[in-house]
């Protein structure tokens, strides 16, 4: 059964926790993205924690080895239960990250690489000028050898990677209910779609942030799913 995660992309920390508040007891998961953690830090992944949410720290981490697997190692300390970085940093970098979490006390957060991100179009990669599903593809490859438990895709590309890398589990943003705006996404797909294609997680952000009534945005989206 596909998972609703809501990506908290508020201005105040006060408003994602007030949101999150409402959404209790409709979704299990919450997203604390770049923006979120820049405001709130590792105390808003206690509060969403102590809310009883699954929390997916969204932070796309890209350095080196050494300080993705640190960086990695001190969110699983925070508790996260899932966490990102992108499998564009390469091989090394993933398997320190993995390492690092190995070696965590404590229950393993999941581990997703982000292939390329959704709101990418042809020609916006620069110096590529290739399929974006091919690159896609590989670099999920490059994910499950290197011991990821899932990559980040759009919609569009679940059924092949599901197909090249069986086992390894697929999470995509860029998700639009029919009715709904693109805003700055590229690359989207209906609930329905994205379950239909295989994904395992869907993230969705403003569809249900900006939603006049975010609970029963997020109940349309979950009955669309077929959850
Ligand atoms: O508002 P919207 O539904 O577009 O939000 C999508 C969320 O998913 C954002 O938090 C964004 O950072 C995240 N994301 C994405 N594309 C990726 C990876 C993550 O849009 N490839």
């Amino acid at each position: 059964m596909a998972e609703l995660i809501v990506a908290l992309d508020m201005p105040e920390v006060d408003a994602g926790i007030r949101l999150a508040r409402s959404l209790r007891g409709t979704v299990r998961w919450v997203k604390i993205g770049l923006e979120m953690f820049v405001l709130g830090g590792p105390q808003c992944v206690a509060t969403y924690k102590d809310m009883g949410f699954q929390v997916f720290l969204d932070l796309k981490m890209y350095d080196i080895p050494n300080t993705v697997a640190s960086a990695v190692s001190a969110a699983a300390r925070m508790g996260v239960d899932m966490l990102t970085l992108h499998t564009q940093g390469g091989e090394a970098m993933c398997r320190a990250a993995r390492a690092a979490l190995e070696a965590c006390a404590g229950p393993r957060p999941l581990l997703f690489g982000v292939t390329v991100l959704t709101s990418m179009g042809p020609g916006d990669l620069p110096a590529f000028s290739g399929d974006m599903g091919a690159l896609a593809v590989r670099l999920a490859q490059g994910a499950q050898e290197w011991g990821l438990d899932g990559v980040v895709c759009s919609g569009h590309e679940v059924r092949t990677i599901k197909e090249a890398c069986s086992g390894l589990r697929c999470l995509t943003p860029g998700i639009r209910p029919a009715s709904a705006a693109a805003n700055d996404q590229k690359r989207v797909m209906t609930p329905a779609a994205a379950v239909q294609a295989g994904s395992d997680f869907l993230v969705v952000g403003r569809p249900i942030t900006r939603a006049e009534n975010p609970v029963r945005a997020a109940e349309d989206i979950l009955r669309d799913m077929g959850s």
